[in-house]
């Protein structure tokens, strides 16, 4: 398949390419292509000629976001809504990474793909209009929502624990916020799998599981490096945000065909095992 991949350079966009196997895939990165242009969208997808456009490019500020909600939704909901419609003239798919941040957390029960988004920040808003403009200007469309992904070479929850952790013999992370850990490698394998279905619509692609709040994933995460740097479990109320998240926001999968990825946990190994190598081991 002939991929044209915008975004290539972050997190998700990175892997896409590692992971990669027998596609024929274009990169793009920011400085190549900037999704708020029209035209320049549609230029890139005449010249590229794609069967899939995989948009991995983002606006991910969530707190900037609620101070210059015109960004959010420029990156968010104009930037993919140009994508879906170039693609649609082009004759192309089009897939597009969405969040859990679309829900608002009321759920005790894991999401679906089916369940009503209901954003709290202007980045939710801006991820949700751009889901619909994907839905609507592209029959051939894939929105994949995923949750707290992380890499090595990302910025990422994480990583900075990593690098606490260097310093620091004990951390203080929250425990009343609970989501769906994402290895950006597992994510990237999960919609190589997907594209190949033709099955169009809405998929939940996240670490498997019940989810995890922030302080379970750096408790497993620190266990994973075998270093005792102690977690101490705080509320969110500590570590105030300008930007409103969802308390609760762990995904799952009801669609056909079901698309799996790994348990958190074990993304979180092998994230850990990945880290050790190119930063160093901090249990030595
Ligand atoms: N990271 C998470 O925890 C998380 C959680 C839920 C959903 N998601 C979604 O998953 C997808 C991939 O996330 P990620 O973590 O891989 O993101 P990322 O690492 O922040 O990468 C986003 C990329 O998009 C580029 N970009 C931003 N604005 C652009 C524009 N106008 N035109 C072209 N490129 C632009 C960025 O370039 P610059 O760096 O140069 O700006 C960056 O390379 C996104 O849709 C994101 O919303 C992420």
């Amino acid at each position: 398949m002939r991929i044209l991949l915008i975004g290539a350079g972050g997190q998700l966009g990175r892997q896409m390419l590692a992971q990669n196997q027998g596609h024929d895939i274009a990169p793009l990165l920011h400085q190549d292509l900037d999704i708020t242009k029209f035209a320049d969208v549609r230029a890139a997808v005449r010249a590229h000629r794609p069967d899939l456009v995989l948009n991995a490019a983002a606006f991910n500020d969530v707190d900037r976001a609620q101070s210059d909600p015109d960004a959010a939704f420029r990156g968010n909901a104009l930037g993919p809504r140009n994508l879906s419609l170039a693609a649609a003239e082009a004759g192309a798919a089009v897939l597009h990474v969405s969040t859990d941040y679309v829900f608002d957390g009321q759920k005790t029960t894991p999401y679906h793909e089916y369940d009503q988004p209901a954003p709290l920040s202007h980045y939710g808003r801006s991820k949700c209009a751009g889901e619909v403009a994907v839905r609507e200007l592209n029959p051939r469309h894939y929105v994949v929502r995923t949750a707290w992904v992380y890499e090595t070479h990302g910025t990422n929850f994480p990583k900075s624990l990593y690098f606490l952790a260097l310093k620091h013999k004990e951390v203080r992370v929250v425990s009343d916020v609970k989501g769906s850990p994402t290895s950006a490698v597992h994510l990237a394998r999960s919609i190589l799998c997907l594209i190949e279905t033709g099955a169009f619509g809405t998929y939940h692609l996240a670490g498997a599981g019940e989810g995890a709040s922030w302080f379970d994933l750096a408790t497993h995460f620190f266990k994973a490096l075998g270093i005792d740097t102690t977690v101490i479990p705080v509320p969110a109320s500590e570590y105030p945000h300008p930007a409103p998240r969802p308390a609760y926001s762990v995904l799952r999968t009801i669609q056909d065909p079901q698309v799996l990825l790994p348990a958190w946990q074990d993304g979180v190994a092998e994230f850990a095992r990945d880290i050790k190598t190119q930063f160093g081991d901090l249990a030595r």
